[in-house]
């Protein structure tokens, strides 16, 4: 495949299995890598538990630990981010994993993953990832509920439309 050419990684946090879905999808069609960040502590609550612990995270600007990352970003061409949305913003994996990588001037895209609305998200990714070129953004809402097929083919043509404005450069 010609898009074989353009080294990428798809770096994403998924809780619930959402932004897994879209990650894994955009992976297959345009033959990233992918690099799934997995906190040392995971959210083990259910409910409204699950809402409030990890919305205070967001709020309190908590940074969890990272189990390794195995993969350095300086190899790739192309960085697809892909979050859940919390609390109108950002997963706090991010917060852990931004300071650590010190991106400068890639290329970067955004996808992210909510119930209903992505609030500030991808301002703020783009605050938090100043200095890259952006390239697009792309959200879904409950993909594994609403339309597991559908999104999946949204998000690969979008990952296409992507990688084409890289090579029409
Ligand atoms: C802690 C927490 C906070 C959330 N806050 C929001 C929110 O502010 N806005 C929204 O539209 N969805 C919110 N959601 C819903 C998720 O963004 C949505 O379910 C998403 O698809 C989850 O992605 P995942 O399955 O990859 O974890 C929240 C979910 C959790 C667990």
């Amino acid at each position: 495949m010609a898009s074989n050419r353009i080294k990428t990684l798809v770096c994403y946090y998924s809780l619930d299995g959402n932004t897994r879905h879209i990650a894994k999808a955009i992976q297959q069609k345009i033959d990233a890598e992918g690099l799934e960040l997995r906190i040392k502590s995971p959210y083990k609550y259910k409910g409204f538990l699950k809402y409030f612990i990890g919305g205070m995270q967001v709020i309190f600007r908590s940074r969890p630990p990272l189990f390794p990352l195995g993969k350095d970003f300086r190899d790739y061409q192309l960085i697809i981010f892909g979050t859940p949305v919390w609390a109108g913003n950002y997963v706090p994996a991010f917060r852990t994993l931004f300071p650590s990588i010190e991106l400068k001037k890639k290329k970067i895209a955004f996808f992210a993953c909510c119930g209903g609305k992505v609030g500030k998200t991808f301002d703020n990714l783009k605050k938090a990832l100043k200095g890259n070129e952006f390239l697009g953004e792309i959200e879904f809402q409950e993909p594994l509920k609403n339309d597991p097929n559908g999104t999946k083919e949204k998000a690969q043509r979008w990952a296409q439309e992507i990688l084409g404005k890289i090579k029409n450069e």
